[in-house]
């Protein structure tokens, strides 16, 4: 539509090449443009026309040329090997963010919606599929190798979503419950490994779960989830064709660990919640992609808890994602949630853990301070409202406060607009039969102490419970300035206090030194829930790490897990124990630490064993691959024994690991092996089938520590044997896997610094591999160099 005359149209558009472009007035002869000025940093392309053309509704018709490129965005090849060894390539897109300009010009902004007709010329032995379903297939005039596949015209849409491929995939397919067609697509002789994906999560139970949860239907006939070989992100929510890397959809039944199984369930749930959250209801701007992406990361969690109760997701959300957002959100160089941005590569750049981890825990936070029957209640009608449509992060406030009659907008302003996050500092007065506490909040920093002028201030929603019921709250307050003073009645002495029950709120807590050794016994005694056992403990470390209290009494603390039995309490905790020995690597204390580690973990990898017992179920097989793994890794002599024993076995073929043991053992033989352990994992590595093991030796490798192996792995990291998407973690593990791999990873990323930047274009994937290979260094001249 021309809303004012004009002689000219600008579209963005992105190494392509236009043949030819016309306008047609309705009703009126066409005017082919005469001249098509490319502003190459822009990514526009400006069309100009030899008269004006009026007001009104016409057609643009535009004949161009295009790149099947190998950048894994817009529209590119994928490698892939077919059974028989041939190598192939299968066309595949990816366009979020900004990406679909080059695959066709068009208004690439998500706020500018459309409806799609989309046909495809493909060789006929081809599998070409879209966003919707097929509606005509027809043999192409001009070459009977060729034919074109026309398919249903999609909703009104962004373009972002819109998603094509071309190649050779089986699939299995199933109806859901509410009526969907879903098939899951597979490399061409895998498509039982597409049955997890489709069964045992999406099919069966996660379609109707978002129907139900959100009271709206989903609105397509079909859904294909479809596994690429090279893709860039982890998955792409397109609406109606989701695209996965292979290792985000694949389970192997025996080849498979139970974290992939984890890891698919929570990636389908996220890319299945984008199919309402997203693609029905879009962001206005990029500013608001936290919208999308943090809602999603928080409710796959809540989707996967229904599918597999098993798994205690929640607990390992908090280890996943809200800790990991308060690591990142504590330092100077943070950035608020919403957050303004303009040229593609600012756009690129906020795919990080802010929008997403940050955005899920302030949305579960939110959650818990509405309550479930009014938040569903208000995402019902923010979803009908905006439907087909595109919405602002005060849309969804607006929406939640109609329903809970809360101030929403005003706390949720306080989580999105500014970054960081507080420190609550608490103390205790006992008075009589009742205690007074006493909290006050200041921006926590990863620093130290925050020394800053102003001071800016949150309102959180404070939980506080007892060891009466260290479960239920017994106390519910909204903070919403400095310091607050309350009493807790009826609090005996003896009583213990706990702040943030559930490790719901985003914040952390500094208790008095009286009040953390009242509450060290509930630690040992398991009285205190694992969510709050965790949250304590990560509490603990980052105040140490902040300098704000002494890593001796953290270190001390740790005696009180002894009886710990969680796997993501010990997750979260080794995770912990990792970063101080990395920092204590550049100190005389490295052994010292390595010491600890095993003693701290020796009492419960003897109760585990090696072996699964009868009864045993996901959590225990996850814990027993930590536990060993840190064992192997920190040198425990029967550990290494053991590993090395099994990993013979393996090898030669008696006896092949379980999928579970496979990561510890071979993590444990490579940090303590030598060049024939080195080969001998790469020779794994090029005889392995599937993707999941290929990436599961890659991010081990780095635990070599010979100087001329690490070597070999850097080199390894850049070679054919390595998926360019799988490069960052091979270099990431090097960095992290020893004190000489971050040096030697470091000078690895700045001598081919052109070649990697050329590979992945600025994109996410070049961030991760910085944060990566820096991560572990400790000094201000190391600081320097890296800026
Ligand atoms: N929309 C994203 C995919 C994406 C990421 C596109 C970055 C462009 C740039 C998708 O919904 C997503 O978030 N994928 C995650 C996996 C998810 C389970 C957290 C990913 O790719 O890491
Ligand atoms: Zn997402």
């Amino acid at each position: 539509q021309v809303k004012q005359a004009t002689n000219q149209i600008v579209m963005n558009c992105a190494d392509i090449d236009i043949i030819t472009a016309s306008y047609a007035p309705q009703g009126d002869e066409e005017v082919h443009a005469t001249g098509f000025n490319y502003q190459n940093e822009d990514e526009k392309v400006t069309l100009s026309f030899p008269s004006t053309l009026q007001k009104g509704t016409g057609m643009l018709k535009i004949d161009f040329v295009g790149e099947l490129n190998d950048k894994m965005k817009g529209f590119y090849r994928s490698k892939y090997t077919t059974p028989g060894g041939d190598t192939r390539y299968a066309a595949v897109t990816q366009f979020e963010a900004t990406d679909a300009r080059r695959a066709f010009p068009c208004w690439d902004e998500p706020a500018i919606k459309a409806t799609f007709d989309i046909s495809l010329v493909v060789p006929k032995d081809r599998v070409a599929l879209s966003n919707m379903n097929v509606v005509d297939r027809k043999p192409y005039p001009d070459d009977e190798s060729l034919v074109e596949v026309k398919f249903a015209r999609t909703p009104t849409m962004s373009t972002y979503l819109v998603a094509f491929v071309v190649g050779e995939y089986d699939f299995v397919e199933a109806r859901s419950l509410d009526g969907v067609l879903v098939r899951v697509y597979t490399p061409v002789g895998k498509a039982e490994q597409g049955k997890f994906a489709q069964e045992g999560n999406v099919a069966a139970k996660t379609l109707p779960f978002y129907k139900d949860y959100f009271n709206v239907p989903y609105p397509l006939p079909k859904i294909d989830l479809i596994a690429i070989a090279d893709f860039a992100a982890g998955a792409m929510e397109n609406w109606g064709l989701v695209t996965y890397r292979e290792t985000a959809l694949l389970i192997d039944p025996k080849n498979s660990c139970s974290s992939s199984r984890q890891w698919v369930a929570l990636v389908v749930g996220h890319e299945l919640a984008h199919q309402w959250f997203g693609n029905l209801v879009t962001m206005e701007w990029w500013t608001h992609l936290w919208l999308n992406e943090g809602f999603a990361s928080w409710i796959e969690y809540l989707c996967v808890d229904h599918c597999f109760p098993e798994y205690d997701i929640w607990t390992q959300f908090v280890s996943a994602d809200y800790t990991r957002a308060q690591e990142l959100d504590a330092l100077d160089n943070s950035h608020p949630i919403e957050v303004s941005v303009g040229h593609p590569s600012e756009v690129d750049e906020i795919f990080d853990a802010i929008s997403y981890s940050k955005g899920a825990s302030v949305i579960r936070m939110l959650h818990d301070y509405i309550g479930d029957e009014d938040f569903r209640k208000g995402m019902n009608l923010y979803l009908t409202k905006f439907q087909q449509k595109n919405a602002a992060t005060e849309d969804l406030w607006d929406s939640l406060e109609k329903a809970s009659g809360k101030p929403i907008a005003a706390v949720m302003n306080t989580w999105t607009k500014q970054m960081g996050f507080p420190l609550i500092y608490v103390e205790a007065e006992q008075q009589e039969d009742d205690k007074v506490l006493k909290l006050v909040q200041k921006k926590f920093c990863a620093s130290g102490p925050y020394a800053g002028e102003d001071f800016p201030m949150w309102m959180v929603p404070i939980s506080i419970c007892t060891s009466d019921d260290p479960t239920c709250a017994k106390v519910q307050i909204l903070m919403d300035k400095p310091e607050l003073t309350l009493v807790l009645k009826d609090t005996k002495p003896e009583q213990w206090v706990k702040l943030n029950l559930g490790t719901v709120g985003f914040y952390r807590t500094q208790y008095s030194p009286e009040m953390l050794e009242s509450l060290i016994p509930a630690i040992k005694d398991l009285s205190l829930p694992p969510v709050d056992r965790l949250g304590l403990q990560n509490d603990l470390f980052s105040l140490a790490r902040a300098g704000i209290i002494s890593t001796v009494e953290v270190l001390k603390v740790m005696e009180a897990f002894v009886n710990e039995p969680n796997y993501t309490v010990w997750s979260d905790l080794s995770c912990n124990l990792g970063i101080l020995s990395t920092l204590l690597s550049h100190t005389d204390f490295y052994e010292e630490i390595q010491v600890f580690v095993r003693d701290v973990f020796s009492p419960i990898g003897e109760r585990l064993g090696w072996d699964p017992k009868p009864g045993e179920g996901h959590l225990d097989a996850l814990l027993r691959g930590l536990v060993l793994g840190k064992l192997g890794k920190a040198g425990h002599k029967a550990t290494l024994e053991e590993a090395r024993r099994r990993f013979k076995d393996h090898v030669e073929g008696k006896h092949i690991l379980s999928a579970d043991l496979r990561s510890p053992v071979y993590v444990t033989i490579l940090k303590h092996g030598d060049s024939s352990t080195l080969d001998t994992m790469l020779k794994l590595h090029k005889q392995a089938d599937m993707q999941e093991e290929k990436n599961r030796i890659e991010r081990v490798l780095g635990a070599i520590s010979q100087p001329e192996l690490i070597q070999k792995v850097l080199s390894f990291a850049l070679s054919e044997e390595v998926r360019p998407q799988d490069t960052v973690s091979v270099i990431g593990g090097v960095a992290g896997g020893s004190k000489q791999g971050r040096k030697a990873a470091w000078k690895f990323v700045r001598d081919n610094w052109e070649e990697l930047y050329n590979r992945y274009q600025g994109g996410f994937l070049i961030s991760r591999l910085i944060k990566l290979t820096v991560d572990g260094f400790a000094n201000d001249k190391m600081a320097a160099e890296v800026k």
